[in-house]
């Protein structure tokens, strides 16, 4: 949020209702087709001359799981506990505080209310995880096609059955266990059709495995620690397990591939970066869950325009956790004078910098491993 030194700027009907506009998804067709021009690549060089790519290929055969038999689905969830335990992903509390304030429709509120809200932020919140892992789905698949490295086909061949298995577990709890799906949110569906539609491989790459990625590395890891129902638990660790690998090959392919790129072309990953980490902050607004619950959008995003709310921040905290790290280890940080380094500083996420890098922690991620081997000594 750009509300530097304390000044909030005054907030206009029109500009309230673009906020609703671009924050709600219209009824879609089931299909919706991208026009796509990559080019496909062949390679006939089969040696295997990236060992940290074929390491991490060997993980991942070894760390494959199975969501159907891996996951104790017989469980029962209460979905009301476990959306007060997530507290609508940090939405409640920023709420809370709207509700005091003149104006608010949440002003009546009672705990039936706030039980219902965070219940439709849990299905909100988890319907986008589902829709961003069958985005993730679609570009390793592309992936594949592209990248012209054999190393990375073969890796990038796993993770497309990673990232089925997500769809997959994701769909699953939805469907049995919560209450409603919503439809993907526009954000989030423009970033994903920048990533599909873009013709440079490692545009696919940086925007899928380092961004979108990254996020949901650190959001799961979030929901993870929040959370005591033990299906969704193991759920998210299992799949943070894959992640924490994805992201690594995210990093891995792109230090290799930045080196060879001049000025200019750095500077279109650079300017890529931040628009797509502005984009996923961006998308919290959530008018379809209002609405959901017969409440007019309008004042409330006026007040939340008015007050930027704690809980965004966090989130920011979490969103950039990951990414400015590995913008960092991809030399995207400060190349070209530091452009980069500048808009974060601007964002005021620049500390992140050296946060846990997840290119090198995904070994202590590989939750498949460890159960395999307490199973063994028991
Ligand atoms: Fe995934
Ligand atoms: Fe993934």
């Amino acid at each position: 949020m750009m509300h530097a030194g304390g000044e909030v700027p005054s907030i206009t009907d029109e500009a309230i209702d673009a906020v609703i506009a671009a924050g709600r998804t219209e009824r879609q067709a089931v299909v919706r087709a991208i026009e796509s021009t990559t080019d496909v690549a062949f390679t006939w060089d089969y040696e295997r001359n990236r060992a940290p790519l074929a390491k991490l290929y060997e993980k991942a055969k070894h760390s494959q799981w199975n969501g159907t038999h891996d996951l104790p689905w017989s469980i029962d969830v209460d979905q009301e506990r476990v959306a007060r335990e997530l507290d609508g992903g940090g939405a409640s509390r920023r709420f809370t505080a709207l509700a005091q304030m003149d104006g608010s429709p949440l002003r009546h509120w009672g705990e039936r209310e706030w039980t219902r809200f965070a219940v439709e932020s849990q299905n909100s919140m988890l319907s986008q995880f589902l829709h961003g892992e069958q985005g993730a789905l679609v570009c390793t698949a592309q992936i594949v096609e592209t990248v012209p490295w054999i190393d990375a086909k073969y890796y990038a061949a796993t993770q497309v059955m990673d990232e089925a298995r997500h769809v997959e577990v994701f769909a699953r709890y939805l469907d049995e266990k919560l209450s409603g799906h919503y439809p993907i949110n526009p954000h989030l569906q423009a970033l994903l059709d920048d990533i599909i539609g873009d013709t440079r491989w490692d545009i696919t790459y940086l925007g899928m495995q380092v961004m979108v990625e990254g996020l949901a590395l650190a959001v799961f890891g979030a929901i993870h620690h929040m959370t005591e129902e033990p299906l969704l638990k193991k759920l998210l660790r299992y799949v943070m397990g894959d992640e924490a690998r994805h992201v690594a090959f995210g990093v891995l392919g792109l230090q290799e591939y930045y080196t060879e790129l001049s000025a200019s072309e750095i500077r279109d990953r650079q300017e890529f970066a931040l628009e797509a980490a502005v984009r996923l902050r961006r998308r919290w607004f959530q008018p379809d869950v209002w609405e959901r619950l017969d409440v007019d959008p309008r004042p409330v995003v006026k007040l939340l325009l008015e007050s930027p709310p704690p809980a965004e921040q966090v989130f920011g905290a979490m969103l950039f956790s990951k990414i400015v790290p590995n913008c960092r280890k991809l030399g995207l940080l400060d190349a070209g004078d530091g452009w980069l380094r500048q808009r974060f500083t601007e964002l005021g996420v620049i500390q992140f910098e050296n946060a846990v890098d997840t290119g090198e922690d995904y070994g202590t991620f590989d939750e498949v491993a460890k159960d395999r081997a307490g199973a063994q000594t028991r």
